[in-house]
């Protein structure tokens, strides 16, 4: 089969990297790829929210399924619009994808079934917000309801810097249409969790938990990023952890889409808070988690594409995931200055040497081709991969291929996995 994956990013790298490992795949394209993803396939230069060119290319080119990687070209109907061509799109379509594209409708799903998350509310006025975030003397988050590729959350321990934060995210506009709602909602404690399914739309099917690490700083300091690594699995979501997760979240989730008349297919990706009394939803994504996909799928031992082909047919049923047992520990390394504005074009090197090393995949993010050279071309640049035996040993593995990799500027954190050490 032929096989059209849409995106760029390091999560695409990582899909692009197992799809090509299946017995079933012919040809892999990637829309519009990087360097990593063209050493799996062909890179095909179309932008990935031109969903009317990769429609065309698709048709032309006799794909039989078209992977939609990132919540842009999700929540602008992509998988409508493949589907209305007569084909396959593993992804959630525009109405479904709501489920990440409005924390509002998120919210609403929620509240309508019981699905544990933070008490919040919900403003399009300013002064509304200010005067709700005013009367109040706890801890607040301040969300844009809209995607704001993972910026738009701001953590504020004082009601004086969350009405900062709205006055941002509503006047200033910083996220622009993202921000017409904000969501205020309490301040959670605890650990975090990512935790991936593939749903067909009846049946769910947990993939292996995860950890990212949203923060720019060691400690979990500083402003919010895309994500800046991830380790699977998290020991502290235990198999009874788990089954509850499922049996609160995930099921109802899924129930809940399907009441509300937007069945969901795809991957949805909960990503929780772990408070003492129970888990809770901070957000809904409707794609894989980025960086989380990097080290999930370097333990996934199954056959990527055929899963896919089970979710886009009803079909999730007939397909078992096997997982490596040994973890996987992902540190990104981002540009300096990222997740503010970031130099660009400098010159990596090391790559291969790195990639030399057992056990690691170097997946390319913000990364593009000048010449003989690969050069930073992003905020997040390489999401650097290892397995170990244990989470401590792939740790070790991945910050020594880091120490391998230069380029002017680069920045990662230093405690990637360390709360899974703890
Ligand atoms: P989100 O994009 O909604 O997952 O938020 C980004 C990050 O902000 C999360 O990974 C958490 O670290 C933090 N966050 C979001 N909502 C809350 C909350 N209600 N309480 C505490 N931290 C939160
Ligand atoms: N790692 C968080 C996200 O993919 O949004």
């Amino acid at each position: 089969m032929k096989v059209l994956l849409i995106g760029s990013g390091g999560r695409e790298h990582a899909i692009a990297w197992k799809l090509s490992q299946s017995k079933k795949l012919r040809k892999l394209y990637i829309a519009p790829g990087n360097p990593g993803t063209a050493q799996c396939g062909e890179n095909v230069d179309i932008p990935d929210t031109d969903i009317e060119a990769l429609v065309k290319f698709a048709r032309g080119a006799d794909i039989g399924l078209a992977v939609i990687g990132p919540e842009d070209p999700l929540s602008a109907g992509a998988a409508d619009a493949f589907e209305a061509a007569g084909i396959k799109a593993f992804g959630p379509n525009r109405a479904a994808a709501q489920l990440e594209a409005d924390k509002a409708f998120a919210k609403d799903i929620m509240r309508a079934n019981s699905i544990p998350t933070a008490e919040s509310r919900s403003f399009t006025s300013f002064e509304d917000a200010r005067a709700y975030i005013a009367s109040r003397d706890e801890p607040v988050v301040i969300k844009a309801a809209g995607l704001a590729k993972g910026k738009g959350v701001f953590v504020c321990d004082e009601p004086s810097e969350g009405i900062l934060a709205a006055e941002k995210i509503m006047k200033d506009r910083i996220f622009g249409e993202a921000g017409n709602t904000v969501i205020v909602e309490d301040k959670l404690l605890g650990q975090e969790a990512s935790i991936l399914a593939f749903v067909d739309g009846r049946s769910i099917y947990v993939m292996e938990s995860a950890q990212d690490h949203k923060p720019i700083g060691d400690g979990d300091t500083g402003p919010n990023t895309g994500g800046m690594g991830a380790y699977s699995p998290a020991p502290v979501v235990t198999d009874k952890l788990m089954d509850q997760i499922v049996r609160e979240i995930l099921v109802p989730t899924i129930d809940g889409m399907n009441r509300n008349d937007t069945p969901y297919r795809g991957v949805l990706y909960a990503g929780l808070m772990l408070t003492q009394g129970g888990p809770r939803v901070l957000e809904y994504n409707c794609r894989f988690g980025d960086p989380e996909t990097q080290p999930i799928l370097m333990r996934l031992k199954s056959d990527l594409l055929e899963v896919m082909l089970a979710v886009c047919n009803g079909k999730l049923d007939t397909v078992t995931l096997q997982w490596d047992k040994r973890p996987a520990v992902c540190v990104v390394m981002s540009s300096g200055g990222y997740p503010g504005s970031c130099q660009k074009g400098k010159v990596i090197t090391g790559l291969d040497e790195a990639a030399k090393l057992k056990d690691v995949v170097v997946f390319h993010a913000g990364t593009a081709r000048r010449d003989d050279a690969i050069v930073t071309s992003g905020g997040r640049v390489l999401g650097v991969t290892a397995l170990g035996e244990t989470i401590a040993a792939a740790k070790l593995c991945a910050y020594e291929a880091v120490g391998k990799i230069h380029f002017e500027g680069a920045y990662c954190r230093k405690d990637i996995a360390d709360k899974a050490l703890k």
